[in-house]
């Protein structure tokens, strides 16, 4: 073997070796961006996509006006919900945490004698008619900003309006 060969052997070893590293570099590459890479893109895609739907369900909700809702609202599965109201309300004409609830639908806003409302409920010269309900109780805080009726409020449209309908029956 002279030099020469030797030379050739060994260059085309060292050629080989690259062509296989930059094989392997560029699978190892390519392996990322389908895999790890576009996975990323697929969940960040989907969280849009799922953050668009919330953003269109909630949109959705004043689209079907209270008042349809209302009609075919059921004063039976309302009373169910009272439960969520027991705690500081009662419908017998007494005063508990909260004023008394029997005969509210159409009441005057913070109208029970011998009850300290806050200043959020008092003076507004409006009624609680049931359109103005389903807002107080979808969400207090945002509806009567300074309210110390402390409940979170019931996002089911349905459900308010049922339970309105069963506080209607109430005298
Ligand atoms: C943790 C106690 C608490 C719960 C639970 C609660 N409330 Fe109240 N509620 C209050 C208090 C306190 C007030 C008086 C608010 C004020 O003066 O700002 C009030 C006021 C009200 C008023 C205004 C009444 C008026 O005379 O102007 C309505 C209507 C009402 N609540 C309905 C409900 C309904 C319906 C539920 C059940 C879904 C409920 N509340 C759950 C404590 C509560």
């Amino acid at each position: 073997m002279d030099t020469m060969t030797i030379t050739k052997a060994g260059g085309a070893f060292c050629g080989a070796l690259l062509i296989f590293l930059l094989g392997a570099w560029a699978s190892e590459g390519l392996y990322h961006v389908g895999g790890g890479h576009g996975e990323d893109h697929a969940m960040g895609y989907a969280i849009e996509v799922e953050d668009a739907s919330a953003v269109a369900e909630a949109d959705a909700e004043p689209e079907v006006p209270f008042e349809e809702v209302y009609v075919n609202a059921s004063a039976a599965d309302g009373e169910r919900l009272w439960r969520q109201c027991a705690s500081c309300h009662n419908l017998e004409g007494s005063n508990a945490t909260g004023p008394y609830l029997n005969g509210v639908v159409g009441r005057d806003k913070g109208s029970v004698d011998g009850y300290a409302y806050s200043d959020a409920l008092m003076g507004t010269g409006e009624a609680w008619t049931p359109e103005n309900l389903s807002g107080f109780l979808l969400n207090p805080k945002e509806y009567a900003p300074g309210t110390k009726m402390a409940y979170r409020g019931m996002g089911d449209i349905e459900d308010r309006a049922n339970l309105i309908a069963y506080l209607a029956t109430t005298e």
